[in-house]
């Protein structure tokens, strides 16, 4: 099929939950997307913040290949080497203790939501008092599904479905009195994302995390982290809670984790574990595998080739070329993020679409978020070359469209005199 046929059967066969960028990519290597016409493309978005080892790996195809050969399903009600081996590296990683398997992110947070509830109703079975209700921050992103897309605050995501799952308070982003002041012992969680993706790549400060620690540990409500954007690496630390030393009681990681397969996961504490019993929550093909032979590649891949540090160089390299890009254009008003989960944001939502699209014409693929921010979680292989392109590609255009607007505002000047 061509472009156009896909695009055209699509429009009629799927449900319009997209509006897709009319490429077809038929292929990938390395940190580059190839189209149907072969032209590659640099990818600064890896899928969303999923393809942390780029295209065609060869440790994932060698996972999958020699996986696939041997087991791909069989439920959970039987055991497999896969899960065990994985929990074992996601526990050391992350200083948890114990995993549950979900296929998606959405479902990792689900899961994280599930236990913290059954966790509050063992403390009231235990005499203690606390609440069931939910404290989330603004601007914040956790899926598609009920509770997840409850706990999401834009209402372009929530509304249209409503009503969503009760119980749920909304924090202001960094807002440590409005944090202080909705916090009782009716709250069982504090949710929030260490540094928020589809937020616009904002990271709690340390004072916001230290005071949710703080509190959730006065009242034995819990800490949740969800790590489904900045998990594994992403940061240059295998969790951004590491960059603020603070230890949650729940996180959440996928995107990355299984190379590109579905596979998601919910990592919590030894005393957290405790409300949960066999038949209480579970999944059909949630920690299968062979998402779980390639997450164990994709992990001792990061591992061996010390990809974390790289992360950090390349990242530390990218933001600093972002800063002094921000020093030559004065759209861009500020620029956030750790490791290779950067933004720069523009000073308007069109100058935004317009980078965008001629980033995209340059074959140099990047996503738009929170309206005005230019954001990048290219994969973990990117070298300062990729860098160097990007940096050039977005100086040049930002020259190129003040240019055009300082012309359009001369034009207008000279209208209106006339
Ligand atoms: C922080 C965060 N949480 C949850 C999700 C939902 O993950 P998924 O799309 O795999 O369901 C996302 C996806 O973008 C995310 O960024």
């Amino acid at each position: 099929m061509t472009m156009e046929q896909v695009k055209a059967a699509e429009a009629k066969l799927l449900l319009a939950t997209y509006e897709r960028n009319p490429i077809l990519f038929t292929g990938g290597e390395g940190v580059h997307l190839k189209d149907e016409d072969g032209n590659l493309y640099l990818d600064l978005l890896s899928g969303i913040g999923v393809n942390a080892l780029g295209y065609a790996h060869p440790a994932i195809e060698r996972a999958i290949a020699e996986q696939s050969r041997k087991l791909i399903h069989v439920s959970n009600l039987f055991y497999h080497p896969g899960q065990a081996e994985l929990a074992l590296r996601l526990t050391e990683i992350s200083g948890m203790d114990r995993a549950f398997f979900s296929n998606s992110g959405t479902e990792a947070w689900e899961a994280a939501m599930k236990v913290a509830r059954a966790y509050s109703g063992l403390l009231r079975e235990e005499g203690k008092t606390i609440g069931t209700k939910f404290l989330a921050i603004s601007n914040s992103f956790h899926g598609r599904t009920f509770g997840s897309v409850s706990t999401t605050y834009k209402a372009k995501y929530r509304e249209p479905f409503g009503p969503t799952v009760p119980g749920v308070d909304f924090v202001r982003f960094n807002d440590v009195e409005d944090l202080r002041a909705k916090f009782s012992s009716d709250v069982c969680a504090i949710l929030l994302e260490p540094i928020q993706g589809e937020g616009g790549i904002r990271p709690v400060s340390q004072e916001f995390f230290a005071a949710a620690r703080e509190l959730t540990q006065s009242t034995g409500a819990l800490l949740v982290a969800d790590e489904i954007q900045s998990g594994l690496g992403r940061t240059g630390k295998w969790f951004a809670y590491r960059h603020y030393g603070i230890q949650p009681d729940i996180t959440t990681v996928a995107k990355p984790l299984a190379g590109g397969l579905p596979l998601g996961a919910m990592l919590c504490t030894e005393e957290v574990a405790r409300a949960i019993h066999p038949g209480m929550h579970g999944t059909t093909f949630g920690g299968g595998p062979l998402a779980c032979a390639v997450a164990i590649a994709v992990i001792d891949e990061i591992k061996s080739t010390r990809l974390l540090d790289h992360v950090t160089a390349v990242g530390t390299y990218f933001k600093d070329g972002l800063l002094a890009l921000q020093a030559e254009h004065p759209s861009i008003v500020e620029v956030r993020g750790e490791g290779l989960m950067l933004a720069a944001q523009l000073d308007s939502a069109e100058l935004a679409k317009s980078v965008l699209a001629a980033l995209l014409s340059r074959r140099i693929l990047i996503n738009r978020t929170d309206e005005t921010v230019l954001r990048f979680l290219p994969p973990f292989i990117l070298e300062r070359e990729h860098v160097d392109a990007t940096l050039r590609a977005i100086d040049e255009i930002l020259a190129g469209l003040e240019a055009e607007s300082a012309g359009q505002l001369q034009e207008a000047v000279l209208q209106g005199g006339r």
